[in-house]
């Protein structure tokens, strides 16, 4: 027997004015848009900021249902969103945050297990990595340079 290790990293910026200039401007939209959840069960509000490297920015909000699996996150709906409109277009940039309405979230909060297997999928396609942000409703920002750094041992097409 023998261990195997995966080590994966991330950055944190203390404050939104630390991060570089564009992405200040994507988390900016992504704070703006969280207010557009739809989220009256769970009062838990996700805004999404996608950067496109033909420049477009593409929004998503979590939005509920009262079959709840029916539901889905702001990062699907804003990458199924680029997916759908600019199936040519590379993801550069993601910008996540998310508040409560009960609470303030004041830890970075991280897409979701099946956000991270879609995001994937769209890394993989384009071949590039995306760089993602990830956010509360305040305090501490982390940047993962890819996907891969949240998903280390990640299901994908090669397994098929
Ligand atoms: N949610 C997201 O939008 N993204 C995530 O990565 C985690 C969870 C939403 C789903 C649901 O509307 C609410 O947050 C509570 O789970």
């Amino acid at each position: 027997m023998k261990e195997i290790s995966i080590t994966t990293h991330f950055n944190a910026f203390d404050v939104i004015e630390d991060l570089p200039i564009d992405v200040q401007d994507l988390m900016a939209k992504a704070i703006k848009v969280r207010k557009n959840a739809y989220a009256p069960y769970s009062k838990f509000r996700v805004g999404v900021a996608i950067l496109l490297d033909n420049g477009e920015v593409v929004l998503g909000s979590n939005q509920e249902n009262a079959a709840y699996p029916s539901g889905l996150c702001a990062e699907r709906v804003a990458i199924f969103y680029a997916g759908a409109n600019y199936p040519q277009a590379n993801i550069l940039k993601m910008a996540i945050t998310a508040a409560s309405d009960s609470n303030q979230t004041t830890a970075p909060i991280p897409p979701c297990g099946s956000c991270r297997q879609s995001i994937a999928e769209y890394e993989i396609r384009q071949e590039t990595p995306i760089e993602i942000y990830f956010m509360g409703e305040v305090g501490v920002i982390y940047k993962s340079e890819s996907l891969k750094n949240l998903l280390p041992f990640m299901f994908d097409k090669k397994f098929l």
